[in-house]
């Protein structure tokens, strides 16, 4: 074999941009220090691990999540928490004592993660929107859902209805559970995904950046999604409709074990969830100014692959 095709070979057979799993210690007494390069690991498409829950939760609280079953009418989705609206949604019919402390629960846990991804992230400070915090109650083994609304395909995320124009998608996890983990599988980070697919998926031409930028201008909602995260939704709906990427794909699969806490860029970490019940989450939309690896942000390698820019 020439020394080309053997170098095509092992690329072929181990892809360059694989997601790994950076364990972090949960308690610092120097908080400063813990945190050097934990930016760049996340920006490079690895996950923090926190292997002991950071987050207190008292038993009664965890006694009162977990007793939130799936069962309970209206339970179909995530139950959110929106901090800038103090509001909860997707909680279905409860009494209102029970959902005046989900709530509760809820914004404590959105106030303790702003505060770690600050002690633990400082160069992100000040410099993020928080986005909506969820309880995620339903066993994901075999949960039903339409096919781009399944979380047990490979995909990385893009919301339909918060468009992003390119900042990114931060999550915060904790597995509640007392004694079952959260079963993760990750391919690919977008960075190799782009490369392979981004042209199959329909790179946006010059014009939409235009197009957007006037629609925006003249208030035009369903327009005023950039380019960027018009492309990064086809992106998520082709992942999960591509069949034989799904089968085909590199995977490594994680277990999140009870009690811990996991980080990453989801918008860059190809991920499934194949099990797991009982975690809290918070999304933190990161400025994509504040990046350390500006390079490696999903918006900087399309506009590579474009030759131009997708938001402004
Ligand atoms: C997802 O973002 O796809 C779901 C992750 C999870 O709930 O563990
Ligand atoms: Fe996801």
């Amino acid at each position: 074999m020439s020394a080309t095709a053997e170098k095509r070979a092992v690329t072929a057979s181990k892809p360059a941009f694989v997601s790994r799993m950076v364990e972090v210690a949960s308690a610092t007494a120097d908080p400063v220090r813990a945190s050097e390069g934990l930016a760049r690991e996340l920006e490079s498409g690895n996950i923090l691990f926190f292997p002991r829950m950071p987050f207190a939760l008292s038993e009664d609280d965890r006694a009162f999540l977990l007793a939130r079953k799936q069962t309970d009418a209206g339970y179909h989705k995530n139950i959110a928490y929106r901090p800038a609206e103090d509001r909860l949604t997707g909680a279905g019919k409860m009494p209102a004592r029970d959902a005046a402390k989900l709530k509760s629960i809820l914004k404590a846990y959105s106030d303790w993660a702003a505060q770690f991804l600050n002690e633990r992230i400082p160069e992100y400070a000040g410099r993020w929107v928080r986005d909506f915090a969820s309880y995620r109650p339903i066993e994901e083994k075999g949960r039903k859902a339409r096919l781009t609304a399944r979380n047990d395909l490979a995909h990385v995320d893009a919301f339909p209805t918060r468009p992003t124009h390119g900042d990114r998608i931060l999550r915060v996890f904790v597995n509640i559970n007392p004694t079952k983990g959260r079963v993760w599988v990750t391919s690919e980070t977008f960075e190799g995904l782009a490369e392979r697919f981004a042209r199959e998926v329909g790179i946006p031409g010059t014009g939409a950046h235009m197009f957007g930028k006037m629609a925006r201008a003249l208030g035009i909602r369903q327009w005023s999604r950039s380019p960027y995260d018009a492309f990064m939704l086809r992106f998520h709906d082709f992942l999960k409709e591509n069949s034989e990427f799904q089968r085909d794909c590199v995977k490594r699969q994680w277990d999140f074990p009870p009690g811990s806490c996991w980080i990453c860029y989801t918008d860059m970490v190809s991920h499934a969830v194949l099990s797991g019940q009982f975690a809290l989450e918070q999304t933190f939309l990161i400025s994509r100014h504040a990046m350390t690896l500006p390079e490696k942000s999903p918006i900087r390698i399309l506009e590579r692959i474009c030759g131009h820019p997708l938001s402004n």
